[in-house]
């Protein structure tokens, strides 16, 4: 039985590991990274997906920025990333792991402007992302327009730079 928990309960070092395994070792030098260079994640929206006792997903969200070219600045939340032990893939762990991230984020009042970088073939699928609003936005590092998705009724939807948000959320 899949149990989710606060991802404060298991070993920083199991999460790293089960990225790797995910993702690869070079996953640091992906955009994403680059987005929310420097910042902690937010612990009340990151999770661990524990199969009696063993880790075997995680999902974490973390503050940014959207820095308009307009001077408005616009506070959102990144997800990701998502990440299944690839033995568990397909069983809809991913899927649990994005919907309790999401209901904590509608319950602390943060799912108003959401963002990550995906392949909307699952994360529009299933959760509603979409690439509707992104078109002018900029990343520090490549990135596919159409796997910029984001959700919510704040999104912003002008030209901007995603950055690190620098002052963390309480
Ligand atoms: C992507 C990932 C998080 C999905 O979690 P999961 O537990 O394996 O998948 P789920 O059980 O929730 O969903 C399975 C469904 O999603 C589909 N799916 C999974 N990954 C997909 C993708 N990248 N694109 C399109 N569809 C995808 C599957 O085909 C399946 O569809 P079906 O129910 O019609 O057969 C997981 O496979 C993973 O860790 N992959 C490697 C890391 C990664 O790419 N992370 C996401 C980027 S942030």
């Amino acid at each position: 039985m899949i149990r989710i928990a606060p991802i404060s309960e298991v070993e920083p070092q199991a999460v790293e590991h089960l990225l790797d395994r995910a993702f690869g070792t070079d996953r640091h030098e992906r955009t994403a990274y680059r987005i929310r260079q420097g910042m902690p994640a937010i612990p009340r929206l990151s999770f661990a997906a524990l199969e009696n006792g063993a880790l075997v997903g995680t999902i974490q969200c973390w503050p940014i920025l959207f820095d308009g070219d307009d001077g408005q600045d616009v506070p959102m939340v990144m997800l990701g990333p998502v990440a299944v032990e690839p033995a568990r893939q397909r069983d809809g762990i991913g899927r649990d792991l994005m919907l309790y991230a999401l209901n904590a984020a509608v319950a602390s009042g943060e799912a108003g402007a959401l963002m990550l970088i995906g392949d909307p073939e699952y994360y529009g699928r299933f959760f509603g992302f979409t690439a509707d609003r992104t078109a002018g936005w900029r990343a520090p590092g490549p990135v596919e327009q159409r796997r910029l998705l984001a959700m919510g009724d704040s999104v912003p939807d002008g030209a901007g730079m995603l950055a690190p948000r620098t002052v963390a959320l309480a």
